[in-house]
């Protein structure tokens, strides 16, 4: 059988559902799939309808029973304490199933909602497959996150229990993890019944000192003390395996929607086939559980496939150094690592000629993936010229759950265009549209659009909320997904991605909606209104600047407006927004009806042609900002 990337491209296009009904022979199954696909209520497509599985067993249980029960399934590395332990396949199954009774033995099952927030920890990992192991569904929640965001989560996802871990550690503190959720539940409307806590030492509080709220605080180690390993839930193909929330245009986060089966099938064939990791392999995703990096590529990509997984607790840098991922790849003979063009470009700042790499032995390393964010040119030649290893940029979003495009590395390396992830993966049948949903010729920019059904693996909606789901993603252009990037391909059917042509931005891999801190800014008392846009920063890709305009009359400095304002959104959003700048301005530009011109802001931002459009109230405005925006220019 061929292998070349063309072949298997034109085959998963012209017969998805056979193509994805061979690559789901990869997956143990209660129920063997025989349809791949039910279009009934379409343009929401299920892949697998009548398949049932436990992706908690094919992440554990199916490795040990074929002997590889010895074998490392996770290499916990912790920069913060300086410590490390690995935890056999065998050993894992075992503190997975267990703590899957905990969760049992307090009522929860199948369907229901646990929300996690922990930091980089084993506990985490554990915690997300004992879900899949009885079919709760899981929403994890970045650490980074304020409160505020916490309680939103909690009322949307409604869960029945929150499992979290006494703190968290960052290089400069300590954070406290149960202030922020005893806040998050006092916030949120609904009420959660139980509150799992691991501990660890150095922290300030422990459950008891929440013993009186109307939750059950419980510790972690306590409840599995008792507990007897639980068998893995068969649940339907179809059946959601997880909840994620990422950005949207508004303050309010989508829950998206990754169901069990078909994001079973994706892991396992876009390990083989992007990645080329494998049995016995060692994948170090430097990432974290809380994105949907950590998901695929930390938790359920390795293990599925028998690989192992490094979780790293610590940054690129600082921790204590530049050298960091150097050690961990030397440490823990890492095949492939996958991380973020940010960290790159950090670890490049402190250690400009990776004089730290000659302290380490990288030899077992093969390829270095980079995806969360555009990886500049200069990045990509410094970690190409440095490591001696392919770097491979690969594109894709929360939504999505596994790359859109890619160089397909374990089916056919292709060549590589710098700033290009490569070519659209099998599954994904990507057009770039103009602004009415046609297609444009190669070399013209347009909206990315992909082609529906999605291929398994992708979003299948928003927790409790298809018309949000079509609206946001399925409307614009009837037929296709709408990525909300924009790009184009190029004669030779390579993809080039440009950016959002909404308004969230990337910062430091991270996604931030603009709409969400400008709600913040707005609700300040001497705010009139506010714009924030993302500016090109050379560490952070994207960096968040505030334009404020102030109430007549209000009497505040523009320094202590900014202290003010940083602190709301640290409060409110949390320190992952990264929000520091500050300008205020006699006015916006705006259009006669008054909608805020944005978009011409973003454009002037990013060094783009920009029209002012005729409708706009004063144009002078906008040469008032230039300076700001552009500086130099
Ligand atoms: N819990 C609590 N706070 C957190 C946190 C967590 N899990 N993660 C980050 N923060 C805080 C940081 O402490 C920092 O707070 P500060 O303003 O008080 O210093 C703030 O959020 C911003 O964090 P970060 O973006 O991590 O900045 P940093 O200066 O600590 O580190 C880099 C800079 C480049 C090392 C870091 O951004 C990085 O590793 N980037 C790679 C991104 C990545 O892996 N993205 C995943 C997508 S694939
Ligand atoms: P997230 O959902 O947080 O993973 O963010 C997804 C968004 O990050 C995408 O829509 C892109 O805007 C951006 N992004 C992710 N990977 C890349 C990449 N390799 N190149 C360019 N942009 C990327």
């Amino acid at each position: 059988m061929s292998r070349s990337h063309s072949e298997t491209y034109a085959r998963s296009s012209s017969d998805p559902a056979g193509f994805w009904l061979e690559a789901a022979a990869g997956i143990d199954w209660d129920t063997v799939p025989e349809t791949a696909i039910d279009d009934s209520a379409a343009p929401i497509y299920r892949w697998y309808p009548d398949g049932m599985l436990n992706i908690c067993h094919n992440a554990l249980d199916r490795h040990v029973q074929a002997g590889r029960g010895d074998a490392t399934a996770l290499a916990y590395d912790s920069a913060m304490l300086g410590i490390r332990h690995s935890y056999s396949y065998a050993e894992l199954l075992h503190e997975v199933a267990t703590f899957a009774e905990v969760l049992a033995a307090r009522g929860i099952g199948k369907g229901n909602r646990v929300l996690i927030y922990l930091p980089m920890i084993p506990q985490a990992v554990i915690a997300m497959l004992a879900c899949a192991r009885i079919g709760a569904v899981h929403s994890v929640v970045f650490g980074g996150f304020a409160p505020k965001e916490l309680a939103a989560r909690i009322d949307d996802a409604t869960p029945a229990a929150i499992i979290t871990a006494t703190g968290g550690m960052e290089p400069a503190r300590r954070v406290e993890y149960l202030p922020a959720v005893a806040t998050a539940l006092d916030l949120a409307t609904h009420r959660v019944p139980d509150v799992i806590v691991g501990h660890r030492d150095g922290f300030t509080h422990a459950t008891a000192d929440f013993a009186d709220t109307d939750t059950t605080w419980l510790d972690w180690d306590a409840l599995v003390a008792t507990a007897v390993p639980a068998a893995a839930v068969p649940v339907r193909s179809t059946d959601p395996l997880y909840v994620l929330y990422t950005s949207g245009t508004t303050g309010s986060p989508k829950g998206v929607v990754r169901d069990t089966g078909s994001y079973a099938v994706a892991m396992n064939w876009s390990m083989e086939n992007i990645y080329g990791v494998g049995a016995g392999d060692t994948m170090f995703t430097a990432s974290d559980v809380g994105w949907v990096v950590g998901h695929s590529y930390i938790v359920y990509g390795p293990l599925i496939a028998e690989a192992t997984t490094v979780l790293y607790e610590g940054k690129p840098v600082g921790t204590p150094d530049a050298g960091a991922f150097w050690r961990i790849i030397e440490d823990h003979k890492v095949d492939v690592l996958f991380t973020a063009p940010t960290a790159l470009r950090a670890i490049r700042k402190a250690d400009p000629e990776a004089e730290l790499l000659a302290d380490h032995v990288i030899s077992t390393l093969r390829a270095l993936f980079v995806a969360g964010e555009r990886l500049d040119p200069d990045a990509f030649t410094w970690a190409g010229e440095k490591l001696g290893v392919p770097v491979i940029d690969n594109w894709w979003q929360t939504e999505t759950g596994w790359p859109i495009a890619a160089n397909p590395l374990g089916l056919e390396p292709l060549p590589i265009k710098p700033g290009s992830p490569t070519v659209p993966v099998p599954g994904f049948r990507v057009a770039i549209l103009d602004g009415f949903g046609t297609p444009v010729p190669a070399g013209t920019e347009g909206n990315i659009g992909i082609e529906l059904p999605l291929p398994p693996g992708t979003l299948c909606t928003l927790w409790g909320n298809d018309e949000r789901f079509i609206s946001t993603y399925l409307e614009q252009f009837p037929g296709y997904y709408a990525t909300g990037d924009s790009g184009y391909l190029d004669h030779d059917g390579y993809l080039f991605v440009m950016g959002r042509t909404d308004d969230v931005i990337n910062v430091s891999g991270h996604r931030i909606s603009t709409g969400a801190l400008e709600q913040v800014l707005s609700s300040h008392r001497h705010v009139a209104e506010c714009a924030v846009i993302g500016l090109a920063d050379a560490l952070t890709g994207q960096r968040p600047s505030g334009y404020v305009v102030l109430k007549s009359g209000a009497q505040i400095s523009e320094e202590e407006l900014r202290a003010e304002l940083v602190a709301m959104v640290r409060d409110q959003i949390g320190p992952v927004a990264d929000f520091r700048e500050v300008r205020v301005v006699e006015a916006l530009p705006k259009t006669r009806s008054g909608k805020i011109l944005r978009k011409t802001m973003r454009e002037i931002a990013d060094g783009r042609p920009y029209v002012v459009p005729s409708t706009i109230e004063d144009p002078a405005v906008v040469e008032a900002l230039l300076p700001f925006l552009r500086p130099g220019a």
